[in-house]
């Protein structure tokens, strides 16, 4: 039978196939994979989620660097030694927010850079505003800063939260799972400034004239 026979003969090829033939064809698989390979990562990274990505890392990287600096100030211009604290251990916990950021840039095989975040130089800026109209060693003061330190916070969880849902969907598990260390981090911030707030200071504050 013609169909057999034409079977056989492919079957017979196969079989017949040298050695050589065999380890040259897996050469050219693993060439043609590592081609592959190349052509997918330039194509993800020219992909514009790929490239917004990257953007909006580069924004929070200079953001995380300028908060650094903010705490510092708001930490001395802090009334109660709560509130001192608080912004002293946020500081430590931003520094280390900068070191996962540069994990999240070499994981996706991108270098770390720094791009101007004008969203974060406003709402420092803001809280620089609230030091200066308010009186030092006052409640007044702290229930003001902690708002203003809870913008700064609101502002990375919404970046970081954004990020997580990105890099899960683009499929960066490490770059995912460092950032949702974060979000966390900034989530648990958030609630102690507003714990914070309501145990005492708010209600001193209220007292003050
Ligand atoms: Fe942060
Ligand atoms: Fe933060």
């Amino acid at each position: 039978m013609p169909t057999k026979s034409a079977n056989t003969a492919t079957t017979g090829t196969g079989t017949d196939t040298s050695s050589t033939d065999v380890q040259s064809k897996t050469e050219k698989d693993a060439t043609l994979k590592m081609g592959n390979a190349n052509v997918e990562k330039s194509k993800m990274k020219n992909a514009p989620l790929h490239k917004f990505f990257v953007d909006a890392l580069k924004d929070i990287y200079y953001a995380e660097d300028a908060i650094v600096k903010a705490l510092e100030n708001m930490q001395e211009a802090a009334t109660t030694e709560e509130l001192k604290d608080a912004f002293e251990d946020h500081q430590l916990q931003t520094k280390k927010h900068i070191s996962r950021l540069e994990k999240v840039f070499k994981s996706i095989g991108e270098t770390p850079e720094k791009k101007k975040c004008d969203a974060i130089e406003g709402i420092i800026k803001e809280g620089q505003e609230v030091i200066k109209s308010t009186e030092e060693g006052t409640m007044t003061r702290d229930a003001a800063l902690i708002i203003a330190a809870q913008k700064v916070e609101h502002y990375e969880i919404a970046t970081y939260g954004g990020l997580v849902q990105l890099a899960i969907t683009m499929g960066h598990d490490k770059a995912a799972d460092l950032l949702e260390r974060t979000l966390q981090e900034e989530e648990d911030t958030d609630y102690n400034l507003t714990e914070i707030a309501e145990t005492y200071i708010n209600f001193e504050a209220e007292q003050e004239n």
